[in-house]
């Protein structure tokens, strides 16, 4: 199955979970006004791996950010997504393998991680559905 169907219906603002897709954690994230306006307060031209939140986004649901769930250091699953406010210092992801910190846009802030998690190609089926692949 390249491709998977997930219905977010049940994900509030400030809520994130993790789903599968390629048989790799995919973190799906309804990120609060707060979230999304520290992400776009960022000066990208700071940034390790300089994206804006638009970018990494579909237009007209810039809430709604999907990664996958894999350090782009080593690996590991980074916390955030289900652990309740287990976020790390930018208020995105901590990865506690070695200490990568992703802020609200899931861009690397702080740490050994090269690139921000990498945005899987996904599109809207519906205003509850998203498909990944
Ligand atoms: Fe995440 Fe090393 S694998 S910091």
């Amino acid at each position: 199955e390249s491709s998977t169907e997930i219905d977010i219906s049940a994900i509030a603002p400030g809520q994130a979970i993790k789903a599968v897709w390629r048989k790799q954690p995919v973190f799906i994230r309804n990120l609060t006004p707060e979230e999304i306006s520290a992400a776009e307060k960022v000066d990208v031209s700071t940034l390790r791996d300089p994206e804006t939140l638009e970018k990494r986004t579909t237009a007209g649901k810039t809430n709604w950010l999907i990664t996958m769930g894999v350090c782009t250091h080593l690996g590991c699953v980074p916390l955030g997504a289900g652990e309740g406010e287990v976020k790390g210092e930018f208020g995105g992801y901590f990865c506690p393998c070695h200490g990568s910190v992703y802020d609200t846009a899931a861009r690397i802030r702080k740490g050994p991680a090269p690139k921000n998690l990498e945005v899987p190609p996904h599109e809207f089926s519906s205003d509850t559905v998203v498909k990944i692949g």
